[in-house]
């Protein structure tokens, strides 16, 4: 299990509604508008945490913008929390895309964070944004969202390819909502609230299918090392599965939710680089 000390920090600042003292550095902000979750994340020009903030939503569905006016309340709401947090006003940002969507995709992603009155000096995909947090040079990057199972590649610090499939936590809650016959949501509850062991009976054929995704992938490549990320890794006993399956030795990190828009944050070029 990876246990990055700067993430292990924001989960504590978000959990606690803190913030670390910015001594009046520039601030950079990382948005990720994802499937199951809208995160900001602050750092200092160091790339040190400041502050997060984050909020459930259904705005964005794998990597398209499905309700524009929404994601940009939340954003916004957001976005002054911090600010008043912190007595600062947050200009810069960065945002982040699953890997190969559509480029007017992008341009909406982009559009909502720059209608909330952020300049932004840098769109990553999702995965290198992970790679960012981690500091991992080799190897292979995969973040288990809401929506998609997205994978980076990484060679001698070198992004060498990137996939992005439809298969995430919410494709969990569609099997537990059938197994139980009960709605998605309450599907959902039961998945992040109960005995971890008795849902991942139920939801093993869709961790079966996401490393599937990733062997078909990386078949005949060269890979270290498989990390997991992203809020839906969150399982005991999954690195054994993707192992098994990829027969890539797996690991999994700590606030796996968190791991991304930590990345996306330090990625934000800020003033002195971005403009
Ligand atoms: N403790 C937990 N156990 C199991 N699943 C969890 C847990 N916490 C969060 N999840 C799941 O993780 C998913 C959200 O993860 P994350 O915030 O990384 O996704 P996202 O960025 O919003 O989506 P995407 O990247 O696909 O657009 C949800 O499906 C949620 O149910
Ligand atoms: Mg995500």
């Amino acid at each position: 299990m990876i246990s990055n000390k700067e993430v292990l920090k924001l989960s504590k600042l978000i959990k606690d509604d803190n913030f670390v003292d910015y001594k009046n550095s520039e601030l950079k902000v990382g948005v990720d508008l994802g499937t199951a979750n809208i995160v900001l994340v602050v750092v200092d020009e160091k790339n040190r945490v400041i502050a997060g903030a984050m909020k459930s939503a259904k705005v964005v569905r794998d990597g398209i913008v499905v309700d524009y006016i929404g994601a940009i309340n939340i954003v916004k709401d957001l976005k002054r929390k911090l600010e008043d947090k912190l007595e600062k006003e947050l200009i810069y940002a960065s945002c982040a895309i699953p890997p190969g969507i559509d480029p007017r995709s992008t341009k909406a992603i982009a559009n909502v964070v720059e209608s909330c009155d952020f300049i932004v000096t840098n769109i990553v995909d999702e995965p290198t944004a992970a790679a960012e947090t981690l500091k991992i040079k080799d190897g292979a990057i995969v973040d288990l969202g809401g929506g998609t199972t997205g994978i980076s590649l990484l060679k001698n610090g070198e992004v060498i390819g990137t996939w992005d499939e439809p298969t995430g936590g919410h494709h969990m809650n569609l099997t537990i909502a059938g197994y139980y016959n009960i709605d998605l949501s309450k599907a959902e509850e039961l998945k992040i609230n109960s005995n971890n062991k008795d849902i991942f009976t139920i939801i093993k054929p869709v961790l079966e299918k996401m490393a599937s995704i990733v062997k078909n992938y990386l078949d005949g490549k060269e890979v270290d090392a498989i990390y997991l990320v992203g809020g839906a890794s969150n399982f005991d006993g999954i690195e054994d599965l993707f192992e098994k399956i990829t027969g890539i030795k797996t690991f999994r990190s700590k606030e796996a939710l968190l791991v991304t828009p930590l990345g996306i944050a330090k990625s934000c070029l800020g003033g002195k680089n971005g403009q």
